[in-house]
């Protein structure tokens, strides 16, 4: 079992990151494989709408999101991390996200895997960050885990926050348990990146 940790903040070793490790750590206490991917200094490009990967199932665009979409493809649960910058999560966040679309192949894409959420912010604009993910990982067919927020500037910060800890912990031991239920949407339901609504095609 593979869990992947994806922090979307442009800071290395920033409070994203911090919050990450304590997950990660307590889902590899209960025996998973895991991975702490960051963004920081990465080559990551928005989705240019071309609309090329619904034939090819790949993205044209050569930068470091490719390596990027198969470590999510290939975990059995991720971790999404962020940063909230003016109320949402980070534009890396963002582009990576709209990237996914073209994960589109029945072995290439995110359906069933287990998605959490951290995100870190300074006082203001948690929620309206948080629900674009919950956005998300439905469309994406995912499993929603647990989300942890907390009000970190400082690096030391987390650690003076024995409470959000304890909840990354539990995250971390919850994307654990969930990945063992193999949680499986029927196969007539697992759509793949459509939308919800109806339009004229
Ligand atoms: C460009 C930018 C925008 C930000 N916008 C917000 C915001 O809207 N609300 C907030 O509470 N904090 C905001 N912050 C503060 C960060 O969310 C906060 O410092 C966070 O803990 C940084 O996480 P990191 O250390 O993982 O990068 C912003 C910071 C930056 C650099």
């Amino acid at each position: 079992m593979k869990i992947l940790g994806i922090s979307f903040s442009p800071r290395k070793e920033g409070n994203t990151v911090a919050m990450l490790k304590e997950a990660l750590a307590a889902a590899e206490k209960e025996g998973a494989e895991v991975e702490l991917y960051s963004v920081a200094g990465k080559d990551i490009q928005p989705c240019d709408g071309c609309w090329g990967c619904t034939k090819t199932g790949k993205c044209h665009i050569k930068d470091d999101t490719a390596v990027l979409l198969d470590k999510m493809c290939t975990a059995d649960g991720i971790i999404f991390g962020t940063p909230i910058y003016f109320w949402g999560m980070t534009a890396q966040a963002k582009a990576v996200i709209d990237r996914t679309i073209s994960l589109n192949k029945p072995e290439h894409n995110l359906n069933n895997k287990v998605c959490g959420v951290v995100a870190s912010c300074g006082s203001l604009g948690m929620a309206s960050g948080l629900k674009d993910f919950s956005y998300y990982i439905i469309q994406r067919r995912m499993l929603p885990a647990n989300q942890v927020s907390a009000y970190l500037m400082g690096p030391d910060d987390l650690q003076k926050m024995p409470k959000c800890k304890e909840e990354l912990n539990k995250l971390g031991k919850q994307m654990v348990a969930l990945v063992k239920m193999k949680f499986k949407y029927p196969d007539e339901f697992a759509r793949g990146p459509g939308a919800f609504g109806t339009h004229t095609k």
